[in-house]
């Protein structure tokens, strides 16, 4: 059975009007025989509408998006029901552009995958329910996917990479390391206990209100945070990176946040300025939050590292650590892993910035790789649901923390 929630009203008749003409803007060719496997990815997890058809070779054979961050600047975060409605405007031309741009027919399509866990239910919904129309009209198998599979296999699309790897998944709603073992085999080594990094650089951008900020008015707060903390100086302010007693690989940002929040107060006052207003150390706390951030994700990736050479989980040399999601696009955060990687004597990898926030791409290709290793591939796929919460492999965090690995004494450079 589908999921009857609120979403699954949203494509009743009036919306299977329109994926049929979705359908009949293309010329189909049903007996049409491609040497690989092609596979449309659509990802409505979040706040982008994304889709991408992507063949088993990793050529990326149409691609487009519809991103809703400046719609939720405005509104000063995510409302669900809103990204929803943006979702539901805009699901048929993004995939309907994507298809367009491959010059395939919907029909030449070996397999829909689209992500169906972890996210904002109402904007899953909207994925799910379009692509469940698509598959039945098409006859093509549904792969369902988990995004944060997604994030951490993007590299094997751009790089060589063998199993096993290690993953840093740090986004707006994620935060976790995972040793990869296989396309769907993961052990989870930790992840946040409370907030993502890039809901924190979110928040702390907000009071910053860098919206404000001639330079960041149409970026996202991370991305903000990174432009302004080049201007400077992360001296400025000592903010203590979090859990710095902690022997195990989870980490924990809404403390730093409280703490710039708290700072942001103090300088408004002695700034004199009222909260709304840019204060005039805005980028000297943007490079301090920064750079505790990094110094916090870099501390916990190279116990994580530790602890899997230790184990022989991963080699002691020329391992692959990934570092993926949208807050992996920050290149001061990539410096801070290049110089642990470095330590240990492995190789960091990260997907471009385009590929580190959500995309169609990533999703698609997720699909290639299932379908290659013939896994979670539904042919009949009634009564799959989404779901908001999932979390990812086998969780071995405990163990981890039973290890209580130190980092040597050595300063991270950045
Ligand atoms: O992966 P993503 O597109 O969506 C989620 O799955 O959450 O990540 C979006 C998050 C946002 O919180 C955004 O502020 C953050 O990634 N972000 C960055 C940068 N670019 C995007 N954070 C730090 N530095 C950046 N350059
Ligand atoms: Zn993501």
């Amino acid at each position: 059975m589908l999921i009857l929630n609120k979403t699954a009203g949203i494509f009743s008749k009036a919306s299977k009007r329109k994926t049929y003409e979705f359908l009949s803007s293309f010329t189909l060719h049903p007996g049409k025989q491609f040497l690989h496997k092609i596979v449309l990815g659509i990802e409505t997890s979040c706040d982008d509408t994304a889709a991408a058809v992507v063949d088993e070779t990793g050529n990326v054979l149409g691609e487009a998006i519809h991103s809703q961050t400046e719609i939720h600047l405005k509104t000063g975060g995510i409302i669900p029901p809103v990204a929803q409605q943006l979702h539901k405007e805009n699901i048929h031309r993004i995939v309907q552009e994507a298809v367009s741009a491959s010059n395939l027919s919907p029909s030449d399509l070996s397999a829909i995958a689209t992500t169906i866990k972890p996210g904002l239910a109402l904007s899953l919904g909207v994925g799910l329910s379009f692509s469940l129309q698509l598959v039945n009209q098409l006859k093509k198998p549904f792969i369902p996917i988990h995004h944060m599979e997604a994030h951490a296999l993007t590299i094997r699309l751009t790089n060589h990479v063998e199993f096993p790897f290690l993953a840093l998944l740090i986004s707006g709603g994620h935060c976790l390391l995972a040793l990869v073992q296989g396309v769907s085999e993961f052990l989870l080594l930790g992840k946040s206990l409370d907030i993502a990094p890039g809901d924190m650089f979110d928040k702390v951008a907000r009071r910053l209100s860098l919206g404000k900020h001639p330079e960041c008015a149409t970026m996202s707060g991370g991305k903000a945070i990174e432009h302004l903390a080049k201007q400077g100086n992360k001296l400025c302010f000592d903010l203590k990176h979090p859990m710095q007693r902690a022997k195990n690989c989870d980490f924990s940002f809404s403390g730093l946040q409280n703490n710039v929040d708290k700072l942001i107060t103090q300088k408004e006052k002695e700034e004199g300025i009222e909260a709304g207003q840019v204060l005039s150390s805005a980028a000297d706390i943007a490079a301090a939050v920064q750079h505790a951030a990094a110094r916090h994700i870099a501390r916990t990736t190279y116990r994580a590292i530790l602890f899997c050479q230790r184990r022989g989980l991963l080699a002691h040399t020329d391992a692959v650590v990934v570092a993926s999601g949208g807050v992996a696009s920050n290149m001061y955060i990539r410096k801070a892993l290049e110089a642990v990687t470095d330590l240990t004597r492995c190789t960091l990898l990260c997907p471009p910035p385009r590929l580190c926030t959500d995309n169609g791409i990533m999703i698609a290709w997720n699909g290639i790789e299932r379908l290659r290793a013939g896994l979670g591939i539904l042919y009949n796929p009634e009564g799959i649901r989404y779901e908001p919460k999932c979390p990812l492999g086998l969780d071995i965090s405990k163990e981890v923390g039973e290890a209580a690995i130190k980092i040597p004494r050595v300063i991270i450079k950045i």
